[in-house]
């Protein structure tokens, strides 16, 4: 089937098979290997990606689910001069990825929550259930709060 994906604002006519799940999409077609896959049923959260502003597992959508769809994943985070978002230098200063084969699914569904709520970092009981919706094996999962924690100081005003 020819569908069009607009992945990071930019437009990808492609002719893809109706069983393709879209994280494969990407990766193979769009030659975008930052999402990457683990579990590959809908349980770690490594592939998450944001469609139409919601994030989603991509291992779970088919490509053409997606034709006319505005997909952002994890390269769309650094500004356009290389500067990496503030959740990424957060998890950069408190160490938090180790292999960092989970780390662009934790940085999408923290990207979507502060979208939705600017102040959803500053409980953190809040932090601990988005934590909880994906899987990391080396972190222990505390850093990740710590660095979700800061940025929402920083947006605060609370942290420099
Ligand atoms: Fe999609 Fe694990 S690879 S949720
Ligand atoms: Fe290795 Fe999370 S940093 S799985």
């Amino acid at each position: 089937m020819k569908i069009t994906l607009t992945v990071n604002g930019e437009q990808h006519p492609l002719d893809v098979e109706p069983r393709r799940i879209l994280a494969d999409v990407l990766r193979d077609d769009c030659h975008l290997t930052g999402t990457h896959l683990g579990c590959e049923h809908g349980v770690c959260g490594a592939c998450t990606i944001m469609v139409d502003g919601q994030a989603v597992r991509s291992c779970l959508m088919l490509a053409v689910q997606c034709d006319g769809s505005s997909i952002r994943t994890v390269e769309a985070l650094a500004g356009p001069d290389g500067q990496p978002h503030p959740l990424q230098r957060a998890f950069s200063a408190e160490h938090a990825l180790q292999c960092g084969f989970c780390t662009p699914g934790f940085l999408m569904v923290a990207v979507e929550a502060f979208d939705a709520d600017p102040t959803f970092g500053a409980d953190p009981d809040r932090i601990a259930g988005l934590v909880g919706s994906n899987i990391c094996r080396c972190t222990g999962y505390e850093p990740i709060r710590c660095a979700i924690a800061r940025v929402a100081r920083e947006q605060s005003g609370t942290e420099s």
